[in-house]
């Protein structure tokens, strides 16, 4: 693993856009596998950014993304198909059409997982954003996956649902189920990019990169991975 500590998110955000941006210069049809959550946020503005300033073009990049609630309207202000929209999609020339995430309404969840690993299976990933976390959750991988999960149906942890509460009206309405890449469907990007930065992340990360491999800490797992890059602000990297 490469760990890059930085002194702030702005500068997590920039050296994760040179990460992107170099491989979208080398290969403009990359797959590019994406997170939400508070982490990529700064990353995709640079990336709107170097789009307005024409420095960067979409229109032939592919996108997937880790995850997604289970039974809240795709429109719903905090599904993830909304916070893709307005946090990248609809800012850049990306074609929607090249863009997929979990559909959390489909009438059989089991089927709407295989289809979506098969998909992947089809498209392989160059390059895979993820955030962490408090518990080294990945994706919506919670501890105790099993490391050869695949797409799957989670049920959230407690801690994952405080975690998100923020973002809705109160814990009751925060979904109870995601759908999630699984940990053996992430293992197969090429390079996973992990993107953090808080004191709340600090012991996640600490034994992300300094703990025994064990599914207890779903990050764990990324030391097995040839071609990953972490980079954190001073405050995740407290406890290293
Ligand atoms: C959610 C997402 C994860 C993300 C995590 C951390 O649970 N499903 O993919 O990594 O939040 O979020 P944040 O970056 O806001 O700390």
């Amino acid at each position: 693993m490469q760990v890059i500590i930085v002194e702030n998110k702005e500068q997590i955000a920039q050296e994760a856009f040179k990460v992107l941006k170099s491989l979208i210069d080398k290969k403009p049809d990359a797959v590019l596998g994406l997170a939400t959550g508070s982490s990529p946020i700064g990353l995709y503005e640079n990336l709107i950014k170097a789009y307005n300033e024409s420095q960067l073009s979409f229109k032939d990049v592919k996108t997937v993304n880790l995850d997604e609630y289970v039974g809240i309207d795709e429109n719903h202000s905090q599904s993830y198909q909304t916070f893709m929209r307005e946090h990248l999609f609809d800012h850049i020339d990306i074609q929607l059409k090249n863009t997929f995430i979990p559909n959390g309404n489909a009438e059989d969840l089991n089927k709407e997982c295989a289809r979506y690993e098969s998909m992947l299976e089809s498209m392989h990933v160059d390059l895979q954003v993820l955030g962490i976390g408090s518990n080294a959750h990945i994706g919506f991988n919670e501890p105790n996956t099993p490391f050869n999960s695949t797409t799957h149906v989670v049920n959230l942890a407690q801690q994952t649902r405080e975690d998100n509460a923020r973002f809705f009206d109160s814990i009751d309405e925060v979904p109870k189920q995601a759908i999630t890449m699984g940990i053996s469907s992430i293992l197969k990007a090429k390079k996973i990019l992990l993107l953090a930065s808080s004191i709340d992340k600090a012991n996640a990360i600490k034994q992300m990169i300094q703990g025994p491999i064990n599914e207890q800490v779903p990050a764990s797992v990324l030391q097995n991975h040839d071609d990953v890059v972490v980079i954190i602000d001073k405050d995740a990297a407290s406890e290293l």
